[in-house]
């Protein structure tokens, strides 16, 4: 059939049948927007979470404002430590269960005495708390990352690591995959700790306050680097630190825990691949324990009475280095 006599055949066809096939039209767009408005709700429902957008709308600076600053159209900030003030910010959601993590790049050259924190807080009495801590050191010296987890108010389970790039060259990712199985510590999404629920044990695990995250850049040098021998040289003020391309796709839980402590919520990280580490990633787990430990609460036999803490051969990817690490 030409064109032609395509627009003939139309001409034959009765109005009752033109205005019949015109409702028939009208009514079939309705639909079609319909299931494209849902296909589109559906698709982009695991994406509401904030990804690397503007800090001020996460984000409130809580520790001295007038020592932050926000650039790239308020997608980077940073904190800056002088001898006035260092300075802080803190989410505006606490989240309960999730994957939260952020780039940054740690303050450069000469950081001794600095301390970035980075962290999950709970603010409740007995805290629950998941720490970053970059201890900062003199130019030239390795950066060491102290991580330490509280459960209802009890912690005193530090961990040092050294890291295997320079992090004050370049932004990196930190961050925490967080359920009700496990907490896995991640540096550019490799694990370098994890604690998983020991709750069978008798052992407190994070899950019934929500956190919100925090960092802070302040003075340590009572105790950061080197146990507190190298001071802050406030020549090398100010010192800063910068963060951009924050992912929180967690559970808002500011205002009440329900939807996300429910067992039905099965989020993404619900599903069973995320409730342990997979063998690959257990490999890199001891990769990290091997080559890059330097102190590991677990095997400080002096601190511990010399025991090790039952919680801690669940928590190793099987090198607890009971022997080589420094006491
Ligand atoms: C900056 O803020 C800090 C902390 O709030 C405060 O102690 C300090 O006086 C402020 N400095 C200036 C110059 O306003
Ligand atoms: C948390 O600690 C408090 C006081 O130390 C204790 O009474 C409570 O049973 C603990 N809760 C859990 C879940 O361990
Ligand atoms: C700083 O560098 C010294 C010397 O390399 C090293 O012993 C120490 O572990 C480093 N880190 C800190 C936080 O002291
Ligand atoms: C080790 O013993 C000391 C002194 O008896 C005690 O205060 C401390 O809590 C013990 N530490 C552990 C981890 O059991």
């Amino acid at each position: 059939m030409t064109e032609a006599d395509t627009k003939q055949e139309a001409k034959k066809v009765p109005a009752w049948r033109r205005k019949k096939v015109g409702c028939c039209i009208v009514l079939g767009c309705i639909i079609l927007i319909i299931v494209i408005a849902v296909v589109i709700s559906v698709a982009t429902k695991h994406k509401k979470h904030a990804v690397g957008g503007e800090f001020s709308k996460d984000f409130t600076v809580s520790w001295a404002p007038n020592h932050t600053r926000l650039s790239n159209h308020g997608r980077r900030l940073e904190l800056f430590l002088d001898p006035e003030s260092g300075s802080g910010f803190k989410s505006n959601n606490a989240f309960l269960f999730g994957s939260i993590s952020m780039d940054i790049k740690l303050v450069p050259a000469d950081s001794a005495g600095t301390v970035t924190a980075y962290y999950l807080f709970s603010e409740a009495a007995n805290h629950d708390e998941l720490d970053f801590e970059f201890l900062g050191n003199s130019s030239g010296e390795p950066y060491i990352l102290q991580t330490n987890v509280f459960a209802n108010g009890t912690g005193e389970r530090e961990q040092r690591i050294n890291l295997w790039f320079d992090p004050t060259t370049d932004y990196h990712r930190y961050g925490v995959l967080w359920n009700r199985r496990q907490i896995v510590f991640l540096v550019d999404d490799l694990p370098i700790r994890v604690f998983t629920n020991n709750e069978d044990m008798g052992m407190a695990y994070p899950n019934q306050q929500p956190m919100r995250l925090y960092s802070s850049l302040w003075n340590g040098d009572k105790w950061a680097t080197q146990g507190g021998r190298v001071k802050i040289d406030w020549t090398h003020a100010p010192f800063i630190a910068s963060y951009q391309n924050y992912h929180l796709d967690a559970c808002p839980a500011t205002d009440s825990l329900a939807p996300c402590a429910s067992p039905v919520a099965n989020q993404w990280w619900d599903q069973p691949e995320y409730q342990t580490l997979s063998a690959t990633k257990q490999d890199k787990l001891r990769w990290v324990e091997q080559n890059y430990m330097v102190y590991n609460y677990c095997s400080d036999m002096k601190r511990n009475n010399g025991t090790v803490p039952s919680e801690c051969t669940r928590n190793s990817a099987g090198f607890l280095g009971l022997d080589s690490l420094p006491h």
